[in-house]
């Protein structure tokens, strides 16, 4: 080759960029939000090797023209367009693949096309990345998460989906904001249904164990009104954003490499994703948020929240919610 003189064998053994076992990641779905997971996950340097998978070739081939143009700019990163037969060893795959919401449609809205989507990807994605924890990010994320864990028939700790971290991290940045602190300062949760019946926890909402409402708030006593706006914004922040821009994009890219980070590097941390939960608070057979320890398993356990009665009553009413669509599925 005509570059082979530039570089002298100081050693036997072949030069090998990376050393340590290679982290492998598939992206499905190269839209708006698998490019947003795809660069979060580059300039946090979370994958060695990336892999993106798409219908549209020839969007996915500028996409990844696109990235991999970055690269001086980065840590090293593998990234190519591929297919899922490209997946082999992949440590997880991430989700985004299906359709999207359209202005005033619900994430309950899209569940028919995007269940016959996930019918012939799942078992695709089984077939060529059997060892990976599978990431959903595609809405409606709770249903999308217990269809993939049915169709697949992999182990409930190792399909998971986004949930609501990013209805969290909207509540912290809001609350924060309000506040005039680092949102890392706040502890605060959405959990439930990633939509319309997700439940904001606000008796556990604290600054360094300050709450700011009482933990034994009871149903219909009204909290603060700037507090309940806050919420409101949360539960609305995907329709105001897809009327003036179309789509979400960039908090849950960030939100996925989060999880992300956390499975890869077995961080243990605290996240509010979507996991099967069965005989916890009274749900069965459901999958949805709870704060949820996350590591290179996936998901094990979920931490044992004292709700009070009135977020204990919303979170049924959640999982009811979800139990009622996924009963009305052909799966
Ligand atoms: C979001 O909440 C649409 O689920 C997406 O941004």
């Amino acid at each position: 080759m005509v570059f082979d003189n530039l570089f002298t064998s100081s050693s036997e053994e072949k030069f090998s960029p990376i050393v340590r076992q290679p982290r492998k990641g598939v992206i499905i779905g190269a839209g708006q939000v698998g490019m947003a997971c795809a660069y979060s996950l580059l300039i946090q340097n979370l994958l060695d090797e990336m892999i993106i998978v798409d219908v549209n070739q020839h969007k996915l081939e500028g996409e990844v023209m696109d990235l991999n143009h970055g690269l001086p700019f980065v840590e090293p990163t593998l990234i190519r367009a591929g297919t899922l037969a490209d997946g082999e060893n992949a440590d997880i795959v991430i989700i985004t693949a299906g359709v999207k919401q359209k202005p005033g449609e619900s994430r309950l809205d899209l569940v028919n096309r995007n269940v016959e989507i996930f019918q012939s990807l799942i078992p695709e994605v089984v077939k060529f990345c059997s060892t990976a924890i599978l990431l959903i990010v595609t809405n409606p994320v709770d249903i999308m998460t217990y269809v993939c864990r049915k169709i697949s028939g992999l182990p409930s700790s190792s399909v998971i989906g986004s949930g609501t971290v990013l209805d969290t991290a909207r509540f912290r940045y809001l609350l924060a904001e309000k506040l005039q602190i680092d949102p890392r300062s706040l502890h605060a949760y959405i959990i439930g249904e990633h939509g319309d019946s997700e439940v904001p926890v606000w008796s556990k909402v604290n600054i360094s164990g300050m709450h700011l409402v009482d933990e034994n708030y009871e149903a219909g006593k009204p909290i603060e009104p700037q507090l309940q706006e806050i919420f409101a914004q949360v539960k609305n922040a995907a329709y105001e954003i897809i009327q003036r821009k179309g789509a979400t994009s960039y908090a849950i890219g960030l939100a996925v490499a989060q999880i992300v980070q956390s499975i890869l590097r077995n961080q243990n941390r605290v996240l509010t994703v979507s996991s099967l939960i069965n005989g916890i608070h009274g749900i069965n057979d459901v999958c949805l948020s709870l704060p949820a320890v996350v590591n290179r398993q996936g998901v094990t356990r979920v931490v044992n929240l004292a709700l009070n009665s009135t977020e204990l009553e919303q979170l049924q009413h959640s999982g009811k919610v979800l139990r009622q669509t996924i009963e009305q599925l052909d799966i």
